[in-house]
């Protein structure tokens, strides 16, 4: 078996990438030292060097700390998302999910105050679902657009719902829909939301940072993300962008205590970067890193450019490989895409997904309710070598053909 700690890296453009770990003999943790390559959606593998920011420990009262790292944070958010001004942002602890949820809880009003409020929420994926779910939850007033998972929303069809509905202030909608891979129209819905006076709230949990983007220009009110996507940190906190203005007027609307957006902005703003509760520290300074090499890099735009060609290359070397991708080329996003499973009856996720383990690859399950799929993400530090070996692995573990003849690379499938 070959492991990726084993590969010579001196000269890889992922040469920071841990992979010198002590050496751990105790058997039921060995093999989670070994490195593999995450080609998942998050969290994904960052670099050895966002990874060594956490070896120090701030203290939350601290103006080197809030003033030194957490403001700086916020305001590098605010520049990557627009050069306009008349916007904010909020760090929020916990999942992308909690920002979300803390987003629509405290952004939509209450539905027994004198305007009622209601969100039309756009759905084509687990992610849209699952903002309709939380919707229900907090009593939120929703109407739904589902347009299935694998189709693209329709904008004429978003129009027609805003013209027969007069009561919807809000439109929630994702942007790169992870269980699909599929980027959504925010651009021309940002126009409708613009045109019919709608306070706009997108999802770019898992694009942020890895699609170039301007709110302002978008039209969008509130923006959703997380520290483990696009900007390539670890686990433990989201962010908002948001209007100041539309944010400002959130005041006492919360349903939630510790999901409450504007007690925590309003925190943050007061106290120089203070957040409300505990702050995830070590995540927040390995935020800082992986902002600074999102710059070294240069910036969102050339970020953008190695995902796409990483997509690019993959989907080659895919259908070269046999697989069929779930979308059609014209709905992809650079960021993660679904292939559909081999239909071969020997074939099982679980056992191709350990064979590319074993390799030092990982992948990840399909979440499309209609089609059996898995899916491969391109995001976090993953280069065209990466891609290149990736494929060398699956070529190695598509088990199930080896009672019949293997693609070979390069070949027209049969
Ligand atoms: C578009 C989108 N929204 C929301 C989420 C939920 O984020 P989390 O799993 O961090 O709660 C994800 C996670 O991948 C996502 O891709």
């Amino acid at each position: 078996m070959t492991f990726r700690n084993d590969l010579p890296c001196s000269d890889h453009p992922r040469s920071n990438f841990l992979r010198n770990d002590p050496p751990h003999t105790d058997p039921p943790h060995n093999d989670r030292l070994h490195n593999y390559l995450l080609l998942t959606p998050g969290p994904l593998t960052t670099s050895r060097t966002v990874k060594e920011a956490m070896l120090f420990d701030s203290c939350t009262w601290d103006d080197d700390y809030n003033l030194g790292v957490v403001e700086q944070i916020r305001q590098q958010l605010i520049s990557l998302a627009t050069s306009a001004a008349g916007y904010t942002s909020v760090l929020l602890q916990g999942s992308g999910s909690y920002a979300v949820e803390a987003v629509l809880g405290s952004v939509i009003g209450q539905q027994n105050i004198s305007r009622q409020n209601k969100v039309l929420i756009v759905s084509n994926g687990a992610y849209g679902a699952r903002m309709v779910e939380m919707a229900g939850l907090m009593g939120i007033a929703h109407h739904v657009y589902d347009c299935g998972e694998i189709a693209r929303p329709e904008v004429a069809a978003i129009e027609t719902i805003l013209n027969a509905d007069s009561t919807i202030t809000h439109i929630a909608m994702v942007h790169c829909e992870t269980t699909t891979g599929m980027l959504n129209p925010i651009r021309e819905v940002g126009e409708l939301a613009r045109q019919f006076g709608k306070t706009y709230i997108v999802d770019a949990m898992s694009s942020f940072g890895g699609i170039p983007l301007d709110v302002a220009e978008l039209g969008i009110d509130f923006l959703i993300s997380s520290a483990n996507k696009c900007i390539q940190g670890v686990p433990g906190f989201a962010f908002v962008i948001a209007r100041t203005d539309k944010l400002a007027a959130c005041e006492g609307r919360s349903r939630s205590l510790s999901l409450d957006l504007y007690a925590q902005w309003r925190c943050m703003e007061d106290h120089h970067g203070k957040w409300r509760f505990t702050s995830p520290t070590h995540t927040v300074l390995a935020f800082a890193q992986a902002l600074k090499e999102l710059s070294a890099e240069g910036g969102v735009v050339a970020r953008h450019q190695r995902y796409h060609n990483n997509q690019r290359q993959l989907v080659a070397g895919m259908r070269e490989l046999g697989f069929r991708t779930l979308l059609d080329d014209a709905l992809h996003s650079p960021i993660i895409t679904a292939f559909y499973s081999p239909t071969d009856p020997q074939y099982r996720f679980k056992d191709f997904y350990t064979r590319l383990k074993a390799q030092g690859f990982v992948i990840y399950p399909g979440k499309v309710s209609q089609s059996d799929c898995f899916r491969i993400g391109n995001i976090g530090e993953v280069y065209e070598d990466d891609i290149v070996a990736l494929l060398a692995a699956i070529n190695d573990a598509i088990y199930w053909q080896d009672h019949i003849e293997k693609f070979a690379p390069n070949k027209e499938p049969q």
